[in-house]
């Protein structure tokens, strides 16, 4: 049987214009990747190898230098409903309460009324915040608010979830609590997901895939598929087969890193 392909990149090259010299910098410079329906695909790479840049491109925020973004078959040139991405920080709407939040993309695409209310109220469960629908956020924790994040993203029921460091800003015991409820809501949603992190335990632990970038500018470096049963619970981290997993990334993080380090103090 085969497995539609979702998201395919091909030789993605991205530039940004540096404002303070005018020339460019290459962020990603040929990025290949296939990611099939329903996978759930972590990246990881050393610090300020492109990949939120690589996101956004994916989001339609940022225009590609070069090569192809093609989603469900059609090249990426804009955003779309197709999408939806959580940030790190939950950049909720102060003024409206968890529902208001929720139904935020979904007004926005002109789709408000009973069954949006349905489906908002539906989703604030699913995220585990069953009773706090009339809440604002200012009365929610780190976690809650991201919890809200998450509806608001599954509102418009996208194709692709995209997020870029969602948990970093949570506490640690917060932090596997949400890996433990974005395995939940992704087992019942099975949405395709594009999840950034710096935690290798976390890309490991969630993902069917871990993609590693190399240093700027950021291409595939390593692929590795973790072949582990599903559903997970938090004892996975402590197997040894787990532990192997997060060595091989670490390692190759390390061997970038060390890279560029060698190439600054020659430089
Ligand atoms: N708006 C911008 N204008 C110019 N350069 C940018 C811009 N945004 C990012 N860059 C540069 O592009 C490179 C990649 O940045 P990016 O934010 O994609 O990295 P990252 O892998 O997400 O890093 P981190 O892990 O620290 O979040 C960096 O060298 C950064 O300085
Ligand atoms: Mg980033």
């Amino acid at each position: 049987m085969s497995v539609a392909v979702k998201l395919e990149a091909r030789r993605v090259a991205i530039k940004y214009r540096r404002q303070s010299t005018g020339l460019d910098l290459v962020a990603v410079d040929g990025v290949d990747l296939r990611i099939d329906d329903g996978e759930f695909v972590s990246i990881v790479g050393p610090s300020g190898c492109g990949k939120t840049t690589f996101l956004n491109a994916v989001d339609g925020l940022i225009a590609i230098e070069s090569g192809a973004l093609v989603l469900d078959g059609r090249e990426i040139a804009a955003p779309g409903p197709d999408r939806a991405m959580v940030f790190q920080q939950p950049s909720l709407l102060p003024w409206r309460t968890v529902t208001g939040n929720v139904l935020y993309g979904l007004e926005m695409q002109h789709r408000g009324g009973e069954e949006s209310r349905k489906t908002a109220a539906r989703l604030i469960d699913l995220v585990g915040l069953e009773g706090f629908a009339d809440s604002w956020p200012s009365e929610l924790s780190g976690g809650m608010q991201q919890r809200v994040n998450l509806a608001r993203a599954l509102a418009t029921d996208p194709e692709l979830l995209l997020l870029d460091e969602p948990f970093a800003a949570l506490d640690a015991q917060t932090r596997e609590t949400m890996q433990q409820e974005l395995l939940r809501i992704w087992g019942a949603t099975r949405k395709t997901a594009l999840f950034i992190t710096h935690d290798i335990t976390e890309a490991v632990y969630l993902a069917d895939r871990v993609i590693v970038f190399t240093a700027r500018p950021g291409r595939v470096k390593l692929d590795v598929r973790i072949d582990l049963p599903r559903p997970r619970d938090l004892r996975l981290k402590r197997e040894a087969r787990f532990i192997e997993y997060e060595r091989t990334i670490w390692e190759s993080i390390r061997e970038e890193v060390l890279r560029t380090e060698s190439r600054a103090q020659v430089a």
